[in-house]
C-alpha cells in the first residue's frame, strides 16, 4: 500500500532556469530558494553545477543557507519554512557527478540527479550508444554518484518514448547501484494521461526492487499536457513529482508546481493525497520568480494570472453575489492572491512597516528597511492607501536588485501628438559620475532606452516587455518586467542539449510612473548583463551601492 503523502520536487532553477531567458543572478537564486523553503517544497533541484563556475557556487550557496536549519537539529525555522533537500543535476559522466556533489554536500541533506536517455531515438542520434552501453554506464555512474552521495536520483531522459522493456531494465540496474528515487521524464511532452499512466503503472508493476524506491514524475507540457500527466503519474502510485514555479521551462515549460498543488488541494476526495506545501504562499513565490526571471505570467493563467480570480461577466458576477461556490471552486485568499486589502498609509510608522513584511514572510535588515521606508513615504504621498501587493512590489523594486553599477538619477520625457518623444536620462556610472543623455524615439520608453544605449554601451535585443498595473485605480504601482539577450555574456552549455545558448537577462522596475519603471527594468537587466561580463568590476566595485 502506497503511502499517501506527494513530495514536491521544485527544478525552477534547473529546467526552469535553463529554459532561455530565464537567466537569475545568485543572490535572485537565493531568494527564490528562500521562498521555495517557506512554500514547504520538499527538494529543490538548485541547478546544473558543471554548466558553470557560477552555477556551482549559487547550488554551494543554496546548500549552505537554505538546506541547513539555523540551529542544529531545529527542522522548522521561525519564519514558518521547512529545510529541504539540496539537489543538484549531473549527466552520466565523472566530472559532473564531482562538480554536483561538490554543489551539494553542504546541505543537511544533499541529493545528486543523474540521468541518461533511453529512447531508440535519443540512443542512436544523440548519444550514438547501445542498449548494452547505457546500462553499463548507469551502472558506473549510478554506484560513482552513490559512493558519494547516500541520495540519489536516476533518471531514463525521455521515458515517455522509451520500450517500457528496457525502461525496467535501466531502472532495475539503477536500483541495483543504490538510486533511490526514480524519476520519469516525459522530456518532449508526448504522451497522453492514459499513456503516462500506464507507464507508471507498468514500471511499478515489472521493476524488481522499485518497491524501496520513491516513483517520481517529471513532465513538459509541449502539448499542454503537463499538469493531466503529472496527476495521471500521481493516481498511478508516484508519490514526488517534478514542477516548476509558473510552469517555465524548455520550450512550452515544466509541469507548474500550482496547478498539480490546486489539483490535489481542491479535489482532496478524487485523489486523497496530503502535501506539505502552504498554499497560502503561492502568489507570491510566483510574482518573485516572475520578477527575476523576467518570464511574464499570461493573464489567463491558471491560479496565479491575474484574471485567474476576476469575474467579469455579468451572470457570474451575479451568481457570485448570490453565493461565491457559483463560480469559485477555490477561495483567492487560499493561494495568497487578491491582496486587495488595504493594509497601510501616509501615517504608518517604520515599525509598522516591518511588522507587516515579516508577516508577509520578509525578514528586512535594517538598512534596507531604512531604504524601504523611504520608498514607502514616497509612495503614500501618492496613493492614499497601500495594498500588500504594492509593498511586495517596493520589496522586488528596491532591494531585490542586482549590483548596480548604472543606477537612474532623472529623468524626463516629452512626447504626445504634437512632436517626437524625446527623454533625456541621467544614470550615476560606474566612476561615481553623471552621464546624461538625450534621444529621440517612436514613443517615450524608446526613446529613454535609446538615450541608457547611448550612455551606458552595451549592445543587446530586448526579447519582452511587459508592463501592468500591481492593483487596480489611477494611482496604482505600474510593474514592468524586460528579457534581454547579448552575445557580450558569453553561451551556457544546457544540460540536455550540445547546443549553446545565448545569455539573457531578465530585469523588473515597479514605480507610479510607468516610463520611470521601464527605465528602472531594463537597467536591473542591463546591470546584470554587466555583471556577467565583468567589464566595470574593478572599476565599479566601489560605485555599486
Ligand atoms: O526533461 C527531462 O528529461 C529532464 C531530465 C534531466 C530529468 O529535465
Ligand atoms: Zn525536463
Amino acid at each position: 500500500m502506497v503511502d499517501s503523502y506527494v513530495r514536491f520536487f521544485d527544478t525552477t532553477l534547473r529546467d526552469g532556469e535553463q529554459s532561455p531567458g530565464a537567466t537569475m543572478t545568485s543572490a535572485e537564486k537565493l531568494e527564490v530558494a528562500r521562498s521555495l523553503a517557506r512554500l514547504g517544497v520538499d527538494v529543490i533541484e538548485a541547478g546544473f553545477p558543471a554548466a558553470s563556475p557560477d552555477d556551482l557556487e549559487a547550488v554551494r550557496r543554496i546548500a549552505i543557507e537554505v538546506g541547513n536549519p539555523p540551529h542544529k537539529g531545529d527542522n522548522s525555522p521561525a519564519d514558518g519554512s521547512r529545510v529541504p533537500i539540496i539537489c543538484g543535476l549531473a549527466r552520466t559522466i565523472t566530472n559532473d557527478i564531482e562538480r554536483a556533489w561538490e554543489g551539494v554536500q553542504s546541505a543537511s541533506r544533499p541529493r545528486i540527479h543523474t540521468f541518461l536517455a533511453t529512447s531508440e531515438i535519443h540512443m542512436q542520434y544523440k548519444l550514438k550508444m547501445t542498449r548494452q552501453q547505457v546500462l553499463d554506464k548507469v551502472r558506473e555512474m549510478v554506484t560513482l554518484a552513490r559512493s558519494l552521495c547516500e541520495d540519489v536520483e536516476f533518471s531514463p531522459e525521455d521515458a515517455g518514448r522509451s520500450d517500457p522493456a528496457f525502461l525496467y531494465q535501466v531502472l532495475e540496474e539503477a536500483i541495483r547501484c543504490g538510486a533511490t528515487t526514480l524519476n520519469i521524464p516525459d522530456t518532449v511532452g508526448y504522451t497522453t494521461p492514459e499513456e503516462f499512466g500506464a507507464l507508471i503503472a507498468g514500471i511499478i508493476h515489472n521493476t524488481p526492487g522499485i518497491e524501496n524506491c520513491i516513483v517520481s514524475v517529471h513532465c513538459h507540457n509541449d502539448l499542454g499536457l503537463a499538469t493531466a500527466n503529472t496527476l495521471a503519474g500521481i493516481q498511478a502510485g508516484a508519490r514526488q513529482v517534478e514542477v516548476t514555479v509558473n510552469g517555465i521551462g524548455e520550450r512550452a515549460g515544466n509541469t507548474a508546481l500550482e496547478e498539480v498543488v490546486m489539483a490535489l488541494y481542491t479535489r482532496h476526495a478524487t485523489f486523497n493525497c496530503s502535501t506539505g506545501i502552504d498554499t497560502t504562499q503561492i502568489t507570491r513565490v510566483s510574482k518573485l520568480v516572475s520578477n527575476y526571471s523576467g518570464i511574464s505570467v499570461q493573464a489567463n493563467k491558471a491560479i496565479v494570472g491575474a484574471n485567474a480570480f476576476s469575474h467579469e461577466a455579468g451572470i457570474h458576477q451575479d451568481g457570485m453575489l448570490k453565493h461565491q461556490l457559483t463560480y469559485e471552486i477555490m477561495r483567492p485568499e487560499t493561494v495568497g492572491a487578491k491582496q486587495t486589502r488595504l493594509v497601510m498609509g501616509k501615517h504608518s510608522g517604520r515599525h509598522a512597516l516591518k511588522q507587516r513584511m515579516l508577516e508577509l514572510g520578509y525578514r528586512i535588515e535594517e538598512d534596507d528597511l531604512v531604504r524601504l521606508f523611504e520608498r514607502f513615504k514616497l509612495l503614500a504621498d501618492k496613493k492614499k492607501g497601500i495594498t500588500d501587493a504594492d509593498l511586495e512590489a517596493l520589496v522586488s523594486d528596491e532591494l531585490y536588485q542586482p549590483k548596480e553599477y548604472f543606477k537612474l538619477d532623472g529623468l524626463q520625457v516629452a512626447c504626445g501628438t504634437m512632436g517626437m518623444p524625446t527623454a533625456t536620462v541621467r544614470l550615476f556610472g560606474p566612476d561615481n559620475q553623471a552621464h546624461v543623455h538625450a534621444s529621440v524615439g517612436t514613443g517615450p520608453v524608446d526613446a529613454a532606452y535609446k538615450a541608457v544605449d547611448a550612455i551606458i554601451q552595451a549592445p543587446n535585443d530586448l526579447l519582452e516587455f511587459v508592463i501592468h498595473a500591481v492593483t487596480e485605480g489611477i494611482d496604482a504601482i505600474g510593474e514592468v518586467t524586460v528579457r534581454i539577450e547579448s552575445s557580450a555574456a558569453g553561451q551556457v552549455i544546457g544540460a540536455q542539449s550540445e547546443v549553446d545558448q545565448l545569455r539573457t537577462f531578465g530585469g523588473y522596475g515597479a514605480d507610479t510612473d510607468i516610463i520611470v519603471a521601464s527605465v528602472k527594468a531594463y537597467l536591473s537587466a542591463l546591470n546584470k548583463l554587466l555583471a556577467a561580463t565583468g567589464q566595470y568590476e574593478t572599476a565599479g566595485a566601489a560605485a555599486a551601492h
